[in-house]
């Protein structure tokens, strides 16, 4: 099966099968990652150009190791370091980088539909790594593979996204995907950080976390955005974490194989406590490693990767 799409803008418009597709990619790819010499030379030869616009740990450097682990030559594009502090725009930043010939260009902005724009207006595949409000579909995708890993099949499962959903690109890209693989997913925050009509994207809706958790086979938290202004939805940082954070004593009304999940960078003592950040019952640290792993296998499908060249 080859992908239908050019670009991986978001997982709304991507069918159940290329998720699945990707997913059973991104599992052949996890191996390398256990080798003693973690390379192979699948994507010797091609460019990838990570244009990041806004800060980021784990997605840059997840797409930057995977793209050395696949021998591809990767280009770290630093904003601050670049002409746009001489006021060169987006679009002309993009076509000069596209004039040097890279194979894809993976992008980050603060902005929704910067990665969608850039698309439009150059012929290099573009992957979304996060923008703005919009989507985070490869979020997505590792936290669909790293639910898939530990439960065996997502199917049917139960799934509470909770916290900041209004200003979350990474609960609006995993409503997309676990309801497109048949799992049920509630969205749960106080009403003013839940967007009238979320429900049509495929979800249900909760405003009270300790009735929800007894139920759930996953609880993925979500980061507090001070940065976006999310204090301005809520009284104070104490009364969010005693209603929507979670703790050791809401966690002891969960199922016991629960999987607490979170895509980083996490406020501690906020969204969730230190005990349970650390937990047996947390993936945090194994939603991090997949991530290199999904990135190999996008990388791979989006640069046209050779299939001999991966031993
Ligand atoms: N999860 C995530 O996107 O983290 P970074 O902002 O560190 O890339």
């Amino acid at each position: 099966m080859k992908l239908k799409h050019k670009n991986l803008l978001g997982l709304k418009d991507y069918a159940r099968e290329e998720i699945e597709f990707i997913l059973e990619q991104a599992q052949t790819f996890k191996e390398i990652n256990y080798r003693p010499i973690k390379k192979v030379p699948a994507l010797r030869g091609k460019t990838v150009v990570n244009l990041f616009f806004e800060p980021s740990t784990r997605t840059r450097t997840s797409f930057e190791i995977a793209g050395k682990r696949l021998s591809a030559d990767v280009v770290n594009f630093s904003a601050s370091q670049s002409s746009l502090t001489k006021g060169e725009t987006l679009a002309d930043t993009a076509r000069n980088i596209e004039a040097m010939k890279p194979d894809l260009l993976v992008v980050r902005s603060s902005s929704a539909g910067v990665p969608e724009m850039l698309a439009r207006l150059i012929s290099t595949p573009v992957i979304n790594a996060g923008d703005g409000f919009h989507e985070h579909p490869t979020q997505a995708l590792l936290d669909l593979f790293t639910v898939q890993e530990k439960k065996g099949e997502i199917e049917g499962l139960k799934i509470a996204i909770v916290g900041d959903i209004r200003h979350s690109r990474v609960a609006r890209s995993n409503i997309y995907g676990f309801s497109k693989l048949g799992a049920e997913v509630v969205v749960v925050g106080p009403p003013t950080m839940i967007p009238p009509g979320i429900e049509k994207l495929g979800c249900k809706v909760s405003y009270d976390l300790d009735l929800v958790i007894p139920e759930m086979d996953v609880i993925m938290m979500l980061r507090i955005q001070l940065e976006r202004g999310s204090a301005r939805f809520f009284p104070s940082l104490r009364e969010y974490s005693r209603l929507y954070g979670l703790n050791e004593k809401r966690l002891s009304r969960a199922k016991k194989d629960v999987l607490i999940m979170h895509p980083g960078p996490v406020n501690r003592g906020v969204e969730l406590s230190p005990e349970v950040a650390d937990g047996p019952y947390s993936v945090i640290l194994e939603q991090v490693e997949n991530g290199v792993a999904v990135r190999m296998a996008l990388l791979y499908l989006f640069c046209g990767g050779v299939d001999e060249a991966l031993t």
